[in-house]
């Protein structure tokens, strides 16, 4: 039976992820999550599902995050943040915690049997190919909106790369999101997409990405964009992120002061 794992199964990406992989009777699913009690309130069919095993815990628990996903053919990164915080690092952060993780299989556990596939969770913006068609000033302006987001996802890319020689992960980059229903996927090597790309959709290549045989390497290392084949609609909250993103890019120390107003 295969396995995949889900890094933040609460999120928008791993609830869409989750939600597919459900409907699938012939796969086992293994969730990381900080907590436990969220994605069952999210999920209450979840408690004693036979075929999904729930690792509730941080990133900086090794042996938990290695046990989770060791029996695993394919791992969905999905730990992410949609704030644009100065300095964000979570994408380098759980980058760090999955190669440990894989570190701690092979080295500690002498486990030698081959590694899961990584699908990590990405955006076009930060691929110059992807974005060869799309307006210069449009894609600087969503990059000022997420300038923080796309540094963290870089620098998280760069380091998985480092580490190429003995393990294997895709970057999947896709074009903007919105909640709505399945509209049908193709994924891209090629192009963005034009228009908003529903969660599910996304979810549905990702699982297109980690359910490719072992030795079919073709997307191995490769980002690769997911588009819609059917009609989406538009995600009106879209705009509004971009704008309060470049507030938080053009003055960082505004993010702090509101942050810390908010939270004292
Ligand atoms: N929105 C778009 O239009 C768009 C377009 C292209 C690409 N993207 C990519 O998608 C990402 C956002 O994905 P999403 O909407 O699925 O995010 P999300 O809904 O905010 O989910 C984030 C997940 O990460 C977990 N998480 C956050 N910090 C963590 C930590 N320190 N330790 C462990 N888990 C942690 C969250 O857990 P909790 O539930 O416990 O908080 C949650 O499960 C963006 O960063 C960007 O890279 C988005």
């Amino acid at each position: 039976m295969p396995t995949f794992a889900i890094l933040g199964a609460t999120g928008n990406t791993g609830q869409a992820i989750l939600t597919l992989l459900l409907r699938d009777e012939s796969v086992k699913v293994h969730c990381f999550v900080r907590s436990s009690r969220k994605l069952h309130g999210q999920m209450p069919e979840l408690r004693d599902h036979k075929r999904v095993k729930i690792f509730e815990s941080s990133l900086n628990d090794t042996p938990i995050l290695a046990e989770c996903i060791a029996p695993c053919d394919a791992v969905f990164s999905c730990i992410a943040t949609e704030e644009n915080s100065p300095g964000c690092s979570i994408a380098l952060d759980t980058a760090h915690a999955v190669v440990a993780a894989l570190c701690h299989v092979r080295c500690v556990k002498k486990n030698y049997a081959p590694l899961p596939r990584i699908i990590v969770l990405s955006s076009g913006t930060i691929n110059d190919h992807l974005c060869r068609d799309t307006p210069t000033f449009a894609r600087y302006f969503v990059w000022t909106g997420f300038s923080n987001i796309y540094a963290d996802l870089l620098r998280a890319e760069a380091y998985y790369r480092l580490h190429r020689a003995w393990m294997t992960a895709v970057f999947v980059q896709p074009g903007g999101l919105v909640h709505d229903s399945q509209a049908g996927h193709a994924v891209s090597t090629e192009k963005e997409a034009s228009t908003f790309l529903s969660f599910l959709d996304l979810a549905a290549g990702m699982i297109e990405c980690g359910s490719k045989d072992k030795d079919d390497t073709e997307w191995d290392w490769v980002g690769l964009s997911v588009l819609p084949t059917g009609k989406t609609r538009f995600n009106p909250k879209a705009p509004f992120a971009v704008l309060r993103g470049c507030l938080w890019t053009i003055f960082p120390p505004l993010y702090w002061i509101l942050h810390s107003a908010r939270s004292g």
